[in-house]
């Protein structure tokens, strides 16, 4: 799927003939998303840099991290930083299927160098923690790295910038209940003594970064659907339907950390379907899984090769394009807004389109 960023120059020749007057190419869809991602892009890295650069070792006091967790609780550190730990596979298989994109390829990186530091951070919880020894925690990194992490959407870029959309939200969701247990607040008989200020401190930062990461994908996912919404939509329903979070298959104490955070309250299926997928649809102003599910069976009934559908108006009636095309508008105000504070507006400015396929109402 990477053809979606750039399609082979056949597929352009051929498409590009028979857009209707006043339509955008797809050839020129490509090119408003790319610009769109690179715009996003150089914002983020400028804000990430003035507002969350902290760092693993130095940032938290370590030293004063209480020693007597509750075992469950170890388990979940640990589980947490064993997901963490493969984001170099993470960037590796993504980095190669978008590696034509400038502003996809250098936020990979910007995105994995964000991610490392959280796996760095989890396990000086480990250790300071004194419930694991290094000599532990090294054997754990080994055993962790003699699996390889692949995604179930191997060579899908759309699908994989999609599942990364609900998987930094799930995550995110993960790291704010754990804050709930650092602060004292969890109802969970085995978390009633877990609390800990350095671990709360730990946390909240990095659930800022979830945060950060989740509007990002959600802001990529939101270009695509505005210009592509068949596509997109098809993309969204395969993902929730097969959605697990990463590397639960490679970790080798998975279930007892999977148990740990569904007893915990932290995690599980209810919180996926009401916290993850129903937040992430409100988001995109899809209003129910049935509807989602419905409209794309419309789009399908007269395929096209050359539109995605986007002249059946069932697609459009799918999802609320009207605040979708809202939150497009408002990314290019914010990458606007970036661009003139340095002045590469005047020079290159990365300006809206409008997509016409949108029926007006
Ligand atoms: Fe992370
Ligand atoms: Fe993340």
């Amino acid at each position: 799927m990477s053809s979606l960023i750039i399609p082979p120059a056949d597929i352009l020749g051929d498409l590009t003939s028979r857009t209707p007057v006043g339509l955008l190419s797809r050839q020129e869809k490509d090119r408003l998303i790319e610009r769109g991602f690179l715009g996003l892009y150089r914002w983020y890295t400028a804000r990430s840099q003035e507002t969350r650069n902290w760092n693993p070792d130095k940032s938290f006091d370590w030293r004063k991290l209480r020693h007597d967790f509750s075992e469950p609780l170890m388990q979940i550190l640990q589980g947490f930083f064993a997901v963490e730990y493969f984001t170099p596979d993470y960037v590796d298989e993504i980095l190669n299927l978008v590696r034509r994109s400038h502003g996809r390829s250098h936020f990979q990186l910007r995105w994995g160098s964000e991610e490392e530091k959280h796996a760095d951070t989890w396990e000086n919880s480990l250790l300071f923690s004194h419930q694991r020894t290094p000599d532990f925690i090294e054997s754990y990194k080994e055993d962790l790295r003699s699996s390889v992490h692949r995604s179930i959407w191997e060579g899908d870029a759309l699908r994989n910038l999609v599942y990364t959309v609900f998987q930094e939200r799930a995550t995110q969701l993960n790291y704010l209940n754990l804050l709930k247990i650092a602060n004292g607040k969890s109802d969970k008989p085995q978390h009633k003594d877990d609390a800990d200020p350095v671990l709360a401190r730990v946390a909240q930062t990095i659930a800022t970064d979830e945060a950060a990461h989740y509007n990002f994908f959600l802001e990529g996912v939101r270009l695509f659907l505005y210009y592509y919404p068949q596509r997109t939509l098809e993309a969204i329903q395969d993902v929730i339907t097969h959605f697990t979070m990463p590397a639960n298959n490679i970790v080798p104490d998975w279930d007892a950390f999977n148990y740990a955070v569904y007893k915990a309250g932290i995690y599980g299926p209810r919180e996926y379907a009401r916290d993850v997928v129903q937040v992430v649809f409100r988001n995109l102003g899809i209003e129910s899984r049935k509807k989602l599910e419905e409209g794309i069976k419309k789009g399908r009934i007269v395929p096209t090769k050359d539109d995605d559908g986007t002249h059946l108006t069932a697609i459009w009636d799918t999802f609320d394009y009207g605040l979708v095309e809202g939150d497009v508008q408002r990314i290019y105000g914010k990458i606007v807004k970036h661009e003139k504070d340095f002045g590469r507006y005047e020079l290159d400015p990365t300006d809206f389109v409008p997509n016409p396929e949108w029926p007006k109402k």
